[in-house]
């Protein structure tokens, strides 16, 4: 059997090519991915009544890491965690070795090899992670992935594993063979991709005058196509392997190595937020929550899952009792947004809607719900706890509480609501960011090295966002080694040498030239804790 090896070891050609490594040639943009976080395991776990390991002093395995940009920021956050990156392309396994040359990431290892060759030796771990890898890699590979995550899993740990799912796929599976029969007879990546975007381009084309069911699918899909990367388009339907699977077939393969179905990364997938109420009722009929998530992606179409497992004979509870919620804390930000027209064409004046977090748009007339979104909107990317929240929530709808004498469980009850219908997020223990500035203010070590190269930068949210040319050039500086009058000196030394361009233009009418570094500083950072990208003193 091959040896797990070390990023400095080479692995040789007809290895990669047999297992089916096409990442070489055309490398995976490596990403976070918000719903694999530790974090969001552990808030799920928790919910449903288990004792899993705190992220932060955990042990942590991402299978198919690619070139490490969702592990290598969870490293960085988590220093008191142990990290193991495993991936079978050296050209992506080089890329994160040369990154954390310039990072410094002393918890964490990826190495070269295949997850085929992980042994209980390997040692257990907290979290298992396992990305954009289960559907495109051949049977016995997904045999090892799921064996690794029951084997080599604590005994407390979650193990996380995407996958295409039918039958919602079918109708991307379509579009996959049209495209790999058109580009069968091409060898060259970069020519096959040319040649898939030429396919969809004509076949839309083609339909243009059409009104059919067929032709809106296929301006869709060339719609969200024309929208992602080569490198997605390659992976997705011009590699050899891509399977999809029926939720319950996975379920029955987990079953058969020792695991159970906790639930989905995101809960909004198990409580058919999205559904019609009577469409809700019958699903909950069902008690069963694989035959129950069977039919909702059956009603969905849904093309993809997230889900967690844990081993068998571990007791889950899924009721959300109030013993669950202990310690609970609530996030979300709420844009306000033009209220929709009712129906009779006049407005309730009180009416008013938001954007929430997972894009939905919520409408109420209640003051109650209206402090509510105000005061996490206040605090985000911060959370509150429900006695905070209760408080805010007294100061800013008095009267309305008081009229609608609503006790305190029952704002805990609708905060479940709302998480359920994915509006707002749970998170159990202390924010990790903060959107304070005293003392020193701090960014992860990956965050500052990503600033040093580009605009692109992996927040606390474990989201990447693009800032500002002047945000990129100060996020290096804050290594919680100097106070906001350090970081001013920082930005004047810039400005001095002709490297920032900033300008009293934008600032407060009555600054004066000399106080502009300061001002521009407290901007910055001011801006930065907003984006979710100021570690809390505890975190740092
Ligand atoms: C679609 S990419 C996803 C990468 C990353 N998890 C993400 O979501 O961005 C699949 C990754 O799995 C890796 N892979 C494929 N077979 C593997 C194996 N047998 N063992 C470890 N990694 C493997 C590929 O090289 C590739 O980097």
């Amino acid at each position: 059997m091959t040896q797990i090896q070390s990023p400095n070891d080479v692995v040789s050609v007809p290895q990669a090519v047999a297992l089916g490594c096409t990442y070489d040639d055309v490398p995976y943009p490596s990403y976070p991915v918000a719903a694999s976080h530790p974090d969001r395991l552990y808030s799920v776990a928790r919910l449903f009544g288990l004792k899993p390991v705190p992220p932060e002093h955990a042990r942590i395995l991402e299978i198919g890491c690619a070139g490490g940009g969702n592990i290598m920021p969870v490293a960085s956050q988590f220093p008191n965690s142990t990290c193991v990156g495993i991936e079978l392309s050296q050209v992506q396994v080089d890329d994160a070795f040369i990154a954390n040359k310039l990072v410094g990431i002393k918890n964490i290892q990826i190495k070269q090899g295949s997850v085929a060759d992980i042994t209980p030796e390997f040692g257990k771990f907290d979290y298992i992670i396992c990305h954009g890898v289960f559907s495109w890699v051949p049977e016995f590979v997904r045999e090892a992935i799921l064996k690794v995550s029951s084997q080599n899993l604590s005994e407390n740990g979650v193990a996380y594993i995407s996958y295409n799912t039918l039958p919602g796929w079918y109708f991307r599976g379509m579009i996959r063979q049209m495209l790999l029969r058109h580009v069968r007879d091409i060898d060259d990546p970069r020519k096959k991709i040319e040649q898939a975007r030429a396919l969809l381009g004509f076949l839309v084309t083609a339909n243009e005058s059409q009104n059919t069911p067929h032709a809106a699918y296929l301006r869709g899909e060339a719609e969200f196509l024309s929208r992602q990367p080569d490198t997605y388009l390659f992976h997705e339907h011009l590699e050899e392997f891509n399977n999809a699977f029926f939720f319950e077939d996975f379920i029955a393969d987990a079953t058969k190595h020792g695991l159970q179905y906790l639930g989905e990364s995101n809960l909004a997938v198990m409580w058919n937020g999205s559904f019609p109420a009577e469409t809700r009722q019958t699903l909950e009929t069902i008690t069963n929550p694989v035959k129950s998530g069977h039919y909702a992606d059956c009603i969905a179409g849904r093309t993809f899952r997230q889900t967690l497992l844990v081993h068998q004979g571990l007791s889950i509870s899924r009721k959300l009792g109030k013993d669950h919620l202990e310690g609970v804390r609530v996030l979300g930000k709420f844009t306000p947004v033009a209220p929709p027209q009712m129906q009779s064409g006049a407005t309730d004046p009180r009416e008013k809607s938001y954007k929430t977090l997972g894009d939905h748009t919520m409408t109420t007339t209640q003051p109650v719900c209206h402090a509510i979104m105000e005061s996490m909107t206040n605090v985000f990317p911060g959370s509150l706890s429900i006695d905070e929240l209760y408080a805010e929530i007294e100061n800013r709808a008095a009267e309305d509480l008081k009229r609608g004498n609503i006790a305190q469980k029952d704002i805990l009850a609708t905060m479940v609501q709302w998480m359920l219908a994915g509006y707002i997020e749970f998170r159990f223990d202390g924010d990790r960011l903060t959107t304070k500035f005293d003392g020193k203010p701090t960014v992860t070590s990956w965050a500052r090295t990503q600033a040093l190269a580009n605009r692109y930068v992996t927040t606390l949210r474990h989201e990447i966002i693009t800032v500002s040319e002047v945000h990129r050039q100060v996020i290096p500086f804050l290594d919680g080694t100097r106070d906001i009058n350090g970081i001013a000196n920082e930005i004047k030394l810039l400005v001095d040498l002709g490297m920032m361009d900033i300008n009293l233009k934008s600032q407060k009418s009555d600054l004066k030239a000399k106080d502009l570094p300061l001002s521009v500083a407290k901007q910055i950072v001011w801006d930065l804790g907003q984006f979710g990208l100021l570690q809390a003193p505890t975190a740092a």
